[in-house]
């Protein structure tokens, strides 16, 4: 079975974290978001992955990931180019698929489900995913009458449905022919909503599964912070491998190897990356700190923290922390080197 997942966009809502790479490469809970989709993926037995790069530092996708081999898949990659819609980036795998179905995934978002094989052995030419939403206006939308999807609507204006499409979909290699004679849409991109209605305007069949409960387009700060704490209240262990001293770490705590903890408090669930060092601090749950960060004096909760961060002197909560940052306790002066689009709240 092929996995393809799309690692494109501007990121613009995630600016300036995104000035550096694709969002897809942010780091939660320890893990960039498109590694939690690719091993979601892997896990239920799809191995060959095709990822589609955009034009935002593709490299360090390339570098990251490599062949795939040491995250137990293939990867072969394949670039977009300049974006031009969803399903632009899809057709451009035309030539890559050999099977006759295959799952296509929203790098950028995060679908606790793991029944693909199921997904994936639907009649007529697709499949979609979909889950109940407040804000249908967001996102693509089905309309469903009588068990059928009957139509498909990209940021509908008016309330037609409140199914959202969550970013999982699978294909026959029919959708080639129908993104070939495709529109752009009022957003001036080919829409992957408007390729599935073009399957039902060819009086095809498209099935449809709803999920349950959470599950996140990945595409704000706030965002981030709910996936984090998803995520981590989801998955993490207790697994300390790095060094305590004269700490306290409750509950379910990661603490990667050649990390230290001296003179804290931990609280779980948490995480802390590799290398990275804790000293006379409190890590309160549902925070993330990256690898190689220097967090001293200070009190962080439901946070993420990415590599290379200095902390010290600081309380902070609801926080988003980019590579390679330094927020610091100055003493009497607030002293701000802050990018574009940055939020501050002292
Ligand atoms: C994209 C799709 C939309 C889908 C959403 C899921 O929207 O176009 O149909 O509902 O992902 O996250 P975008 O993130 O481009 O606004």
């Amino acid at each position: 079975m092929q996995g393809v997942i799309l690692h494109g966009g501007q990121g613009t809502r995630l600016r300036p974290l995104t000035h550096t790479g694709p969002k897809q490469l942010i780091k939660i809970a320890g893990k960039p978001v498109s590694q939690w989709v690719l091993e979601q993926l892997r896990d239920s037995g799809i191995h060959d992955i095709i990822i589609i790069l955009g034009d935002n530092n593709p490299n360090k996708v390339v570098e990251y990931y490599g062949d795939g081999s040491s995250f137990g898949v293939n990867i072969t990659y394949v670039y977009q180019g300049k974006a031009r819609g969803l399903a632009d980036a899809v057709y451009k795998v035309k030539d890559l698929i050999t099977d006759d179905k295959f799952l296509v995934y929203l790098g950028d978002n995060i679908v606790p489900y793991d029944r693909f094989p199921s997904f994936l052995s639907f009649k007529g030419s697709a499949s979609i995913l979909l889950a109940k939403v407040d804000n249908p206006n967001r996102f693509g939308v089905a309309v469903i009458k009588d068990g059928k999807v009957v139509k498909l609507v990209e940021k509908p204006k008016e309330k037609i449905s409140d199914l959202a499409l969550v970013g999982v979909y699978a294909f026959t290699k029919e959708i080639f022919d129908v993104i070939e004679n495709l529109k752009p849409s009022w957003r001036g991109e080919l829409e992957i909503t408007d390729a599935i209605q073009g399957l039902i305007d060819r009086g095809r069949e498209v099935d449809y599964r709803i999920i349950d409960g959470w599950w996140k387009d990945t595409g704000t700060p706030k965002d981030i912070l709910e996936a984090n704490s998803f995520l981590l209240d989801r998955y993490a262990e207790r697994k300390i491998e790095g060094e305590v001293r004269e700490s306290s770490v409750d509950g379910r705590v990661v603490i990667e190897e050649g990390a230290l903890v001296e003179n804290s408090t931990i609280r779980g669930p948490a995480f802390i990356g590799k290398g990275s060092k804790i000293v006379n601090s409190y890590i309160g749950p549902f925070t993330s700190i990256g690898d190689n960060c220097e967090v001293k004096n200070s009190e962080i909760e439901y946070s993420v923290i990415l590599d290379n961060v200095k902390v010290d002197g600081v309380s902070m909560m609801d926080s988003l922390i980019g590579n390679n940052s330094s927020v610091v306790k100055g003493k009497r002066w607030v002293k701000l080197i802050i990018g574009e689009n940055s939020r501050v709240e002292i």
